[in-house]
């Protein structure tokens, strides 16, 4: 029997890249009902649609959810955290480098113990959920208990969730290392117990190439091609001392990029981190191999990395998400990373339109996941991973939104001024994961 529930409230979701969009505000790329109803049935969109026309066909024994003067937008995506790292969110004072040292490798020792690494978990993946996330690209540590931990939560929620045992087997904290032979072979049980499990899916993770000898990326990269399907998920040209580092530790590479590519790491569903520092050449290559970027805004601000070029990027037609990178960063919230976003675009010279904001955060990260046919929007057959924005949860927001009648200036405003405060409520496929009060 199918289980079908019927959701009323205003609507809006991308229908494409609005970049695409030639109309004078983009609205052909995005499709906003006022009074809208979202109909889920066994956790798939089945379909959207005015409620007027639609509340007469429905059966009765339908249920619908009134979530009337409230925003359902599709769950966000969080292409790139590190859930061991929310004990140190706010960490006073480094650079990249000094701040793993001082900071980052620290607290991820912590990890050895599988308690602990599930106590976060829990605390993580319910945070993302209060934030509106519905999927996430996420580094665990260097041990495999701490990838159990953050599958285990992720599969009882059943939410969407990309993960990956981190590889490092050197400049690192003896503590902290696997070596070549081993990172290959507890990634690879690792896949064989969670990949393709529930909504999960596998990502192989050296940390940076700085972490890693030849010989581990070297078998981390035959591992990537023995799994396509796979997701590879690394650190690329975030840090001026970072690409100093690389440039003498591995002197026969071109770039940074190039030593991803020579080991076979650069291809479809391979995601980088930062990408603050690539040429011409490396974006063309990360364009043809179907590689991804996730631009981090409030991480590359706090730790004084530096501006993402996003009009680069696109203009070489590469795919781009939006990461929170905690501990880097300093929100979870996705709307806080595309206000952020658009600061940084701002400070370059470069826009970024309401329509474009939403693309990045939901169909657009769907897209640079190779997950546009499951999630990010709500085309009748995708995932029903949803969220409830309540424009009146925060004072400022609802006296500003009430100035204007424009959605797109409304969606703007909302996006800026928004935090986990705006979030009424979280579904995971039709369900409810969150809900406040
Ligand atoms: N590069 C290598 N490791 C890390 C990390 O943990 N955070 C950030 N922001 N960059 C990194
Ligand atoms: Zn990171």
């Amino acid at each position: 029997m199918a289980t079908t529930t019927a959701f009323r409230a205003s609507i809006l979701h991308c229908l494409a890249d609005p970049r695409g969009a030639t109309d004078h505000n983009k609205s052909s790329a995005v499709e906003y009902i006022d009074d809208g109803l979202l109909i889920v049935e066994n956790g798939y969109v089945r379909e959207t649609g005015e409620a007027e026309a639609l509340l007469p066909g429905l059966s009765e024994d339908v249920e619908v959810v009134e979530h009337r003067d409230k925003l359902i937008i599709p769950g966000m995506i969080d292409c790139h955290v590190h859930f061991p790292q929310v004990d140190i969110i706010a960490s006073y004072g480094e650079q990249l480098l000094d701040w793993l040292n001082r900071y980052a490798y620290p607290v991820e020792q912590k990890f050895a113990d599988a308690a602990h690494a599930a106590e976060v978990a829990d605390f993580f993946v319910d945070e993302l959920l209060r934030n509106g996330t519905t999927t996430a690209l996420v580094f665990a540590t260097v041990h495999p208990q701490s990838v159990d931990a953050i599958f285990d939560k992720a599969l009882r929620q059943n939410m969407r969730l990309l993960a990956g045992k981190v590889l490092m087997d050197k400049n690192c904290p003896e503590e902290l290392r696997d070596d070549a032979q081993s990172g290959y072979t507890d990634s690879l049980e690792l896949i064989n117990k969670w990949h393709g499990k529930g909504r999960l899916s596998y990502a192989i993770t050296p940390r940076f190439a700085v972490t890693s000898s030849e010989g581990q990326l070297a078998e981390a990269g035959r591992l990537a091609s023995e799994h396509p399907d796979v997701y590879v998920h690394t650190h690329l040209a975030e840090n001026k001392d970072e690409v100093e580092l690389i440039a003498k530790q591995f002197s026969w590479s071109r770039s940074y990029l190039d030593v991803y590519e020579h080991f076979g790491l650069l291809r479809e569903r391979s995601v980088f981190a930062h990408c603050l520092h690539l040429d011409d050449r490396d974006q063309k290559s990360m364009a043809d191999h179907g590689g991804a970027i996730a631009f981090c805004p409030s991480s590359n601000m706090f730790l004084g990395s530096g501006l993402f070029d996003l009009r680069s990027a696109h203009d070489k037609g590469i795919r781009v998400g939006l990461g929170t990178d905690i501990g880097g960063g300093t929100s979870l919230s996705m709307l806080r990373t595309v206000s952020e976003a658009y600061k940084v675009l701002h400070l370059l010279g470069q826009g970024l339109p309401p329509f474009d904001a939403l693309y990045l955060a939901t169909l657009g990260a769907a897209r640079a996941l190779y997950l546009e046919d499951r999630i990010g929007n709500f085309e009748p057959g995708k995932e029903a991973d949803f969220v409830v924005l309540d424009a009146k949860a925060i004072s400022i927001t609802s006296r500003r939104l009430s100035r204007s009648d424009d959605v797109a200036e409304k969606l703007f405003a909302l996006i800026m001024l928004g935090d986990d405060r705006s979030v009424a409520a979280t579904y995971l496929m039709g369900e409810l994961a969150h809900s406040v009060g």
